[in-house]
């Protein structure tokens, strides 16, 4: 592949995502020869800002943020010759001037707009684009969440946007699409023969998907507090995760085969009844605790309104009304400040229909699939095994097939890098079509509606635990248990 040439603006270009993320992406993305030398890294900024303060802050943050050893002094000065930043006030069409200048130099450049900005900026933003005449046929844009607080918000955005970009040019990004081991899950499942037949409610017991921080806030209070845990990781991520494990398979590796596939997943989401979510979902609210030996506040006395009533823990229990997935239960479940920070995917295959292993007392545990996100990326596949030994019983033990990533194995891309590739190359298949976050809304909807009535009371566990007794309730009272292996 021959370097990519384009230009790059980040509009919120001095914000935490930015810093923090993508200037880190886009670094290993130059360094490593995927965009060339000559594109240009263009930040905006509310303030003035000269291009020497603009360098020294992206260079404090980069050596900050990127892995240990990643950060070279010859890469860095190649890199910091394409950086740039402008000043615009995202909000006042008239502040674009510079912008237009810089970009204008260019005028047949691959654009990507990078909208890392509250979704209010989404609609202005793209009118000044096109107000100055910046929007060209090479043009893309692409838009970070949330997209929306419910259906009709995520609407109004998407409408908002449409008046200026074509579909195929809007990028609505979800950061756990880039996630190596989230595309491995497609791998795993289209390219071997094993799986294909056990992949259904007749083999498959149940699936489970958890997503848990140990992290606080980091800050951003503000903008938690308006959407709370459901909508910040659950509409989004936990359901892209859900689509790739519930999908059927895809046509082709094409972007609209892959999100018809997914779009179908969405649809078929069992809707909830009104009655149905006080007892098929949990919200639950962290109180002061203990984090690896460290005391942290809880969520009230982080300087939120003290009326709150926003949840930072989430739990539901999802059903996809098709023939695959009929009467196979998804439990998802995310929070801050549990006890520890992991990411997994447990597909638990059903029990033998009939046992002639006693194995005295130990357990014979069904099989599971294992699919590790993060903190380390795995595949496990959880099988019995006899134990070695001249024992008169036979006794069993539960041994893990391995698909590990070998430690020698390159560096593994950050989901960031991934995806502002594949916008460069104008690829859209690991982001979320128009269909996609509106028939994932169309299913939360109904569940928000009735948190925020107060049919579901908020249940308080302690930072540092594994979120309220109530999700383990919830998963108890249909005869099974999360799955612990840490
Ligand atoms: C973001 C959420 O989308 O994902 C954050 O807004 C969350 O609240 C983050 O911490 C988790 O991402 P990751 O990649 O660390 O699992």
């Amino acid at each position: 592949e021959t370097a990519n040439v384009c230009d790059i603006v980040i509009f919120g270009g001095h914000g935490d995502l930015s810093l923090r993320k993508l200037i880190p992406a886009l670094y290993h993305l130059c360094s490593d020869g995927y965009v060339a030398p000559t594109s240009r890294i263009i930040a905006t900024s509310r303030h003035e800002v000269s291009r020497e303060e603009h360098l020294a802050l992206v260079k404090e943050k980069l050596q900050l943020f990127l892995k240990e050893g990643c950060f070279e002094e010859a890469h860095w000065e190649s890199f910091a010759r394409q950086l740039e930043v402008v000043t615009v006030d995202l909000g006042v069409e008239e502040s674009y001037g510079a912008l237009a200048a810089m970009l204008g130099e260019q005028p047949d450049r691959d654009r990507v707009n990078y909208l890392s900005t509250a979704p209010t900026f989404f609609g202005p933003i793209c009118k000044a684009l096109n107000h100055w005449g910046l929007i060209t046929p090479v043009s893309r844009v692409v838009l970070e969440k949330p997209i929306g607080r419910d259906l009709a918000s995520s609407q109004e955005i998407n409408d908002e946007v449409a008046l200026y970009f074509e579909e195929q040019a809007i990028f609505r990004i979800d950061h756990y699409l880039g996630k190596d081991t989230v595309q491995n899950i497609l791998a795993l499942r289209f390219s071997n023969m094993l799986f294909m037949p056990l992949w259904n409610g007749q083999d498959i017991d149940h699936i489970q998907i958890t997503a848990a921080e140990s992290v606080g806030l980091e800050g951003r209070h503000s903008y938690y507090e308006d959407y709370g845990a459901f909508r910040d990781m659950i509409q989004n991520h936990l359901m892209q995760l859900l689509c790739l494990v519930a999908m059927e398979p895809p046509c082709s590796l094409e972007a609209d085969s892959i999100r018809d596939e997914k779009v179908k997943v969405l649809r078929s989401l069992r809707p909830f009844a009104s009655s149905d979510v006080s007892e098929k979902t949990v919200r639950g609210r962290y109180t002061a605790g203990i984090i690896n030996a460290e005391k942290v506040p809880g969520y009230l006395e982080e300087g939120v309104p003290p009326d709150s009533t926003t949840e930072t823990f989430a739990a539901v229990r999802a059903e996809v009304d098709n023939w695959r997935w009929q009467g196979v239960p998804f439990y998802l479940r995310t929070g801050k400040r549990m006890s520890k920070r992991y990411t997994e995917i447990v597909v638990q295959f059903k029990e033998v229909p009939y046992q002639i292993f006693a194995n005295k007392g130990r357990c014979i545990s069904p099989n599971r699939l294992v699919i590790m996100l993060q903190p380390e990326e795995s595949i496990k596949l959880k099988i019995m095994t006899k134990i070695p030994g001249l024992s008169e019983q036979m006794h069993l033990r539960e041994m893990a097939l391995d698909l590990n990533i070998p430690e020698n194995a390159p560096r593994t891309p950050e989901a960031y890098e991934r995806l502002l590739l594949d916008v460069i190359r104008n690829n859209a298949t690991l982001f979320m079509r128009r269909d996609e976050v509106e028939a994932a809304w169309r299913w939360a909807d109904p569940i928000l509606e009735e948190w925020e009535g107060g049919a579901v009371g908020l249940k308080s566990y302690a930072a540092g635990t594994d979120g309220p007794t109530a999700a383990i309730a919830m998963i108890e009272r249909d005869g099974r248990s999360w799955y612990e292996e840490h």
